[in-house]
């Protein structure tokens, strides 16, 4: 599968923001600047992250292609949009580009299927064969690294339709599976809180029912 030698890394002195306020903040990001390009260095950074991550038998066989050729995210961004609403179609019957509500959850996902073409950097997350429970710490580990330079991140997913065409597009091989994409970027707005169930509603204690005293 790979040739490379496993090799330890040094935390890297860029990742300074606490543990606490990386967890505690992050969330999806879908207004991104077009504008503001991802340094090569800060990719590295998050690359680096995501390969600490823990996988089943420490296997490592997530690989990601991180793409920043705009012209190559703008042809991605076409596909991405199309398999976005293709997804819709599927479970509502709707039409691409049709109205969303204000107060839809949505909305904002349906304006990442615009944006995506105009990214500043995607990261498509793919393995030899291996389950998502071995694939998304490392993914988590890529967004949290992100948050963590200040970088927008959100986890989304495509629709069968596209991809072959999303493999053409960049010559992935025939023997690897598709996880996941992320796109990144600095935002257009803040990273701010996100809103989440209790532990209490979420987390039982030594009996499932239970709840825990704290
Ligand atoms: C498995 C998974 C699939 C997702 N798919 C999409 C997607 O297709 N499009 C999108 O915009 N966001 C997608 N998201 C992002 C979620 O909508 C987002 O993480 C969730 O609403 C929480 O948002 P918040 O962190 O801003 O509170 C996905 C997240 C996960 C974990």
């Amino acid at each position: 599968m790979s040739d490379a030698e496993p090799i330890a890394l040094d935390p890297p002195e860029e990742l300074s923001i606490s543990l606490g306020e990386a967890m505690f903040t992050q969330r999806a990001i879908r207004r991104l600047d077009p504008d503001r390009p991802i340094a090569a260095a800060d990719l590295k950074i998050m690359m680096d992250a995501a390969s600490k991550a823990p996988t089943g038998a420490n296997i490592q066989p997530v690989r990601m292609l991180v793409v920043t050729d705009r012209a190559k995210i703008a042809s991605f961004g076409e596909l991405y949009h199309e398999a976005w609403w293709a997804k819709r179609a599927d479970a509502y019957g709707w039409e691409p580009d049709q109205e969303i509500p204000a107060d839809s959850p949505y909305r904002m996902p349906a304006l990442l299927a615009s944006e995506m073409a105009a990214a500043p950097a995607v990261v498509l997350v793919f393995s030899h064969d291996a389950p998502g429970v071995s694939v998304y710490p490392t993914v988590q580990n890529l967004m949290l690294a992100a948050r963590g330079l200040g970088v927008g991140s959100v986890l989304t997913t495509l629709h069968a339709s596209v991809m072959d065409r999303v493999n053409d597009l960049f010559s992935v091989p025939t023997d690897v599976r598709f996880h996941c994409c992320v796109p990144l970027g600095y935002p257009r707005g803040n990273f701010g809180s996100t809103h989440r169930l209790p532990t209490s509603g979420t987390t039982f204690l030594d009996s499932w029912g239970s709840p825990p005293p704290w």
